[in-house]
């Protein structure tokens, strides 16, 4: 791939569609949505308005992350907070499916709101390859994938959709990134997906449910930096078990899974061989830093049979 013709050619394609108009788009911090933000931003400059979605569903400290990682760019990015938006719309849903869509769903309508009060009319978005086959296929419901499984964006939340990066898998999105300046900070970032923790918190979404894996992710993210993967992170799952505290006393706690997998392309992925010294660090620091987890575990599950996430 010649990258530096791929820039090229996508902010003239960027900058062709969008026109003398106003374009928007939602950063979640990841290489994909920050590839678009830097594309956008060399096409139309202030033009495209960049927008964090501050859904509560993300990793520790991601807003702070976001605004100081672009600043050197010259993107300002704006934050809008609606945790309290989307912890209602997930309320009381345990089916994965029905997750997803009520995120997605909850993401649009925000978005749809932040496009109508921007005044912009195109919505660019960080739209991979991996993530148009696996919505296709009907493996899963990608947060971002609308008008290839025929929901019209204009119709729908009133803006047209423009996916530079379509056509690319994420070895091609890192290389991109690296050309457009981004530090390995952010081009060489971990996969982190759309609909956030709630894709790491099997049953009930609940904003103490989701503090319990957001600590969890963040350990296992720290525990694991110095490691060659495609992801590490830690889920909660919906079931309890018993344990005993350091008094002595019975408690029916979290079970925390942790998985690090390697893969090329996400659409296949094997587990990563830990050292015991690494899962038993991250075993004691979960199980002392966080309240309420009586049990942690490794998956050895490669994808297929699982997929890399827990929904
Ligand atoms: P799965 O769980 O399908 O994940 O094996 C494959 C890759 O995609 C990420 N992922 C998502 N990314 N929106 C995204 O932007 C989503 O809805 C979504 N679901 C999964 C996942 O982290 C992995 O890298």
């Amino acid at each position: 791939m010649d990258v530096q013709r791929f820039i090229e050619a996508q902010v003239q394609e960027i900058s062709r569609i969008v026109g003398g108009g106003k374009a928007i788009n939602a950063l979640s911090g990841g290489v994909d949505s920050s590839v678009v933000t830097l594309l956008g931003h060399r096409a139309v400059g202030n033009r495209l308005e960049t927008v964090f979605l501050d859904d509560g569903l993300m990793r520790d400290q991601e807003p702070e992350f976001v605004v100081s990682a672009f600043a050197p760019f010259g993107v300002n990015v704006k934050i809008i907070r609606v945790h309290d938006r989307f912890f209602k719309a997930l309320k009381g849903i345990e089916e994965p499916e029905e997750k997803r869509k009520a995120f997605r769903d909850t993401f649009y309508k925000c978005l749809g709101e932040a496009v109508r009060a921007s005044g912009a009319t195109f919505l660019l978005q960080g739209t991979i390859k991996a993530d148009i086959i696996e919505t296709q296929k009907g493996v899963k419901t990608q947060h971002n994938i609308l008008e290839q499984i025929g929901i019209d964006p204009q119709a729908g939340y009133g803006f047209k959709v423009i996916e530079p990066v379509r056509e690319l898998f994420k070895p091609d999105v890192r290389k991109v990134a690296a050309a457009l300046g981004m530090p390995p900070s952010i081009s060489q970032r971990m996969p982190f997906p759309g609909p956030g923790l709630a894709t790491r918190c099997l049953g009930e979404v609940t904003p103490e449910r989701i503090a319990v894996v957001r600590q969890a992710v963040k350990i296992v993210e720290e525990e694991t930096a110095g490691i060659k993967a495609f992801q590490c992170f830690a889920a909660l799952l919906k079931d309890q078990a018993t344990g005993v505290k350091s008094d002595g006393s019975r408690q029916f706690g979290h079970i925390i899974a942790v998985r690090c997998v390697e893969s090329e392309d996400a659409m296949t992925a094997q587990p990563v061989h830990l050292s015991w010294e690494v899962l038993r660090r991250i075993e004691s620091r979960i199980t002392h830093e966080i309240s309420g987890v009586s049990r942690v575990l490794y998956e050895l599950t490669p994808k297929p049979p699982a997929t890399i996430e827990y929904i």
